[in-house]
């Protein structure tokens, strides 16, 4: 059985003591006894603030280098990440993948040195519009994660999670019907059985992500591929994330 897991993407917003008041917020809604993970993708400097007040949250960072230290001015590598708690980790977003160039190649690297840690990386993938368009999703899903997962073993990759987020969906409001992002996680699945083997396939947990709202949210999650959710906008907002906790819960 795998269980569902909810992390909210606050990408760059928040400074530490916005986290710290939606830390407060938040923890006092939750017991430990949901059905579900919950937890929160947070700036670095942020993370710090977030770690020493979670107590049923997951905090995860939004990036990491994949090497451990040196002259990389500006990049926060994973050993860093481990001594300051972090349990969870995304990689490969989109927007890193449109601004800052990160590739499968980087991806393959930071989730093989972030599992080494026992840090479990929150893999994105997901097709531009032009591609939809163009009918490539299919190809792109696969291509992403062969990428992305090359050197990575079965039992490590049974581990992570993956993220399927079309890049048409985010910040957009413009969500995926239930039925493609149905479609496109089995599909992340059924790749991840074919690079691997059925039982890897059956264990890695999948997210949707794009414009998730409170009202949108119990639809997804009945999917049967669907294991949870990778949220924007709405996880900024300690009133929007309540609601989609009480939806999940
Ligand atoms: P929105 O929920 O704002 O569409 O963002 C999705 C996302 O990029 C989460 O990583």
């Amino acid at each position: 059985m795998r269980k569902p897991i909810i992390v909210g993407n606050w990408k760059m917003n928040k400074t530490p003591s916005e986290a710290l008041e939606f830390m407060k917020g938040i923890e006092e809604v939750l017991t430990g006894e949901e059905a579900a993970d919950y937890g929160v993708g947070a700036p670095y400097v942020d993370l710090d603030v977030c770690v020493k007040n979670a107590k049923n949250l997951i905090i995860a960072a939004e990036n990491c280098n994949e090497k451990d230290s040196g002259a990389y001015t500006g990049e926060v590598s994973v050993p860093m990440l481990k001594e300051v708690g972090i349990t969870y980790c995304i990689i490969g977003h989109s927007e890193r993948r449109t601004y800052y160039n990160e590739t499968n190649e980087h991806c393959a690297l930071k989730a093989k040195r972030l599992l080494a840690d026992n840090i479990i990386p929150i893999l994105c993938i997901g097709e531009t519009e032009a591609e939809y368009d163009a009918g490539k999703t299919a190809d792109v899903i696969k291509t992403q994660l062969a990428g992305s997962l090359a050197g990575l073993e079965a039992c490590e990759v049974a581990k992570m999670v993956i993220a399927y987020e079309p890049i048409w969906a985010i910040g957009t409001g413009k969500s995926a019907t239930k039925e493609i992002a149905e479609d496109c996680c089995k599909l992340v699945r059924d790749t991840v059985k074919a690079l691997y083997d059925e039982e890897t396939g059956e264990a890695v947990r999948v997210q949707y992500g794009g414009s998730v709202k409170p009202d949108n949210i119990r639809e997804y999650m009945a999917c049967e591929d669907i294991d949870g959710a990778l949220i924007g906008g709405a996880s900024l907002k300690v009133d929007s994330f309540k609601e989609i906790i009480d939806a999940t819960k």
